[in-house]
């Protein structure tokens, strides 16, 4: 039995289209049933909660290996820790988690970072096998710009002028069910990222010609962004969190160069930005408030 956590998120659900009707088990953590897309003969639905242990520990019986993800906030190591606790004791042999790349328990002033190397370090003290997915930024986090896109024709943020490394989250979702199928990959650590990165003057200028809509990237000052990120309603401390995380990378801190994971992982070429693009074309012209489509 495969368990996927996370599963109604943008890489959980890509993990479950991926397994829905193949020839194993696999069961769905989620909160709310009716937030889940995808169903298939050989997908069971467990209601449960990260917070809730008995209802984790029901998820968890029988589950030979496990995907681990949850939202970005400032319970994600406590919560997956907890996880973490009830896979070890319910027996579970191996995990695949969603980590990100720069991951890195020691990771001082990177305080997401840090979490999240703090969940892959107490994964490979518990004696379960793991496999930790570091992956890039996703395109899917370009949705969020619609709306400074139809008013504006802007993508604005303090990117620099910095190439990022970029993934299309159902890539990961991709190689995280290959992961949670083939025992071959416990006890690695894969970058997984699109093939090429890209600076956000790149994304805005592809993202325009591919949608027909003008678009420029706009460099702004963390602080500006701050109050942007403020008036979004994120709590201060993710608000730090991001800007710290963005800055790391725009800094040139931290630096991941695109890797193949994907192609040998799955066997596919990673989507680029135009196929997220083109795949996520209403969703982006929708939210641009564009006829176009
Ligand atoms: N965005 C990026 O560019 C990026 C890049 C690299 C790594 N990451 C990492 O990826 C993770 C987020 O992945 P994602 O974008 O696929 O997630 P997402 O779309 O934000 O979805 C989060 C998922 O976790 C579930 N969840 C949240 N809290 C839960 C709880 N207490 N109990 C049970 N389920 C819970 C949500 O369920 P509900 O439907 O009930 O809310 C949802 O299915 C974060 O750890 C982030 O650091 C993100």
């Amino acid at each position: 039995m495969l368990l996927v956590t996370g599963a109604t998120g943008n890489v959980g659900s890509a993990v479950v289209a991926e397994l829905a009707n193949k020839p194993c088990k696999v069961r769905v953590l989620v909160r709310d049933p009716a937030r889940l897309g995808i169903r298939a003969p050989n997908i069971e639905v467990a209601v449960g909660d990260f917070a809730d242990a008995a209802s984790l520990a029901a998820a968890l019986e029988g589950v030979d290996a496990a995907f681990l993800a949850s939202s970005f906030d400032v319970r994600m190591a406590e919560l997956q820790m907890r996880f973490v606790d009830a896979a070890k004791r319910a027996g579970v042999a191996r995990v695949v988690q969603l980590s990100a790349v720069g991951a890195n328990a020691c990771r001082c002033c990177v305080r997401t970072l840090r979490w999240l190397g703090q969940v892959e370090q107490a994964l490979q003290t518990s004696g379960m096998a793991a496999t930790h997915l570091r992956a890039a930024f996703f395109f899917q986090n370009l949705l969020s710009f619609g709306e400074s896109i139809a008013r504006q024709g802007v993508i604005a943020g303090p990117f620099r002028n910095i190439k990022w490394p970029w993934v299309d989250a159902r890539d990961v979702g991709a190689v995280a069910a290959a992961a949670l199928m083939d025992s071959a990959h416990a006890g690695r650590s894969y970058d997984v990222t699109a093939a090429e990165a890209l600076t956000y003057h790149e994304v805005a200028q592809r993202l325009g010609s591919i949608l027909h809509v003008p678009i420029r990237y706009l460099d702004v000052s963390a602080n500006e962004t701050r109050g942007h990120l403020q008036a979004s309603g994120s709590s201060p401390i993710l608000v730090e969190a991001i800007l710290e995380l963005w800055d790391a990378f725009a800094s040139g801190f931290i630096q991941i160069n695109p890797t193949d994971a994907v192609r040998t992982i799955t066997g596919r070429q990673p989507r680029s930005l135009e196929d997220f693009a083109c795949d996520y074309r209403a969703r982006l012209l929708k939210a641009a408030g564009s006829n176009a489509a």
